[in-house]
């Protein structure tokens, strides 16, 4: 089965890994240039390698991977059999996509949305085929979990083949309606802002709430941490469309979020967010 992967940044490249180590798949992976989409390998070498340098796998079986990996812009995919896109989380970029694809790809092409909560039902609609929200944890190679969006016009039949393809590559589907945030978002990212609420209130120092999210909760990082991990934009992108959609004060952003976002303080891909990683 060939896969195209539209968005070549942190997620993108983890699905495409992921796919890409899984026998039966092959995949290009697509950004909006030919650099951008090599970035995206790069990243996927960089962490085979570090398989390899600990030896848990032979340099061989990594080249193989890649080798199963193209790169390029979405012009590539015109004889995919799945397209699932992790672009930006704009609802009108994400539109537009999947508009332009379905010229791209054959009629018979399944299409599925990364997004981590915006609505599925109007990302799909007016395309010629259903569409359903196909939703991958970072990082995407280590992480179970897909949510399985259903929008409102999503078949039977397209929830059961991508619930296939999912446990095909290693993962546990769960099966979730259109809402925002879906499930894991729903709570993991207002806890995280509630964490930098907590940190903006004095209550404690940033290392300190996460250890004590670790420690006392056994949670495998810190809420801040993991907003670093996550990328602050996402985690404000997803607290906007949850309070939007909801109109309940409870998932207000902290305006510290907002701050950070606004300086370009977005975590790890910026190397800076609630800790510094420029060293
Ligand atoms: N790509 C591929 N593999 C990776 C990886 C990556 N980016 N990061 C870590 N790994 C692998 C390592 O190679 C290692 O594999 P091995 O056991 O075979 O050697 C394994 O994962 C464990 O990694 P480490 O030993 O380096 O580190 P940890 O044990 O601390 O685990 C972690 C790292 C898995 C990231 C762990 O800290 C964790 O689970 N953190 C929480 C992650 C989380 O909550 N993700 C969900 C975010 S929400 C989301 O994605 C939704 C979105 O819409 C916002």
């Amino acid at each position: 089965m060939k896969v195209g992967i539209i968005g070549a940044g942190t997620m993108g490249s983890g699905i495409a890994q992921t796919f890409a180590q899984t026998d039966g798949y092959e995949v290009y992976l697509c950004d909006i240039d030919d650099d951008l989409a090599a970035t995206g390998k790069a990243k996927i070498e960089k962490s085979l390698m570090s398989r390899v340098s600990k030896g848990k796998m032979e340099q061989a079986e990594a080249d193989a991977i890649l080798a199963k990996i193209t790169t390029g812009t979405k012009d590539i995919c015109n004889d995919a059999d799945l397209i699932i896109e992790a672009a930006l989380e704009v609802m009108e970029l994400k539109k537009a996509l999947f508009l332009e694809m379905q010229d791209i790809v054959p009629p018979t092409c399944l299409f599925a949305t990364n997004t981590s909560s915006l609505s599925v039902t109007e990302i799909g609609a007016g395309l010629d085929r259903p569409i359903i929200g196909m939703h991958f944890f970072n990082p995407a190679p280590v992480m179970k979990l897909i949510e399985i969006i259903r929008g409102e016009n999503t078949p039977d039949e397209l929830k059961d083949k991508i619930d296939e393809i999912s446990k095909s590559i290693g993962k546990t589907p769960v099966d979730t309606n259109e809402s925002p945030g879906f499930v894991v978002n729903r709570i993991l990212v207002p806890m995280i802002n509630e964490g930098i609420c907590v940190y903006e209130t004095g209550v404690a120092s940033v290392e300190d709430i996460d250890i004590a999210m670790r420690l006392g909760a056994n949670h495998p990082m810190g809420p801040l941490q993991l907003g670093d991990y996550i990328g602050l934009d996402i985690c404000l992108a997803v607290m906007e469309v949850i309070h939007a959609e909801t109109g309940d004060s409870k998932y207000r952003p902290s305006p510290l979020l907002r701050k950070m976002v606004r300086a370009g303080k977005l975590g790890v891909k910026t190397g800076i967010g609630f800790y510094d990683y420029r060293k």
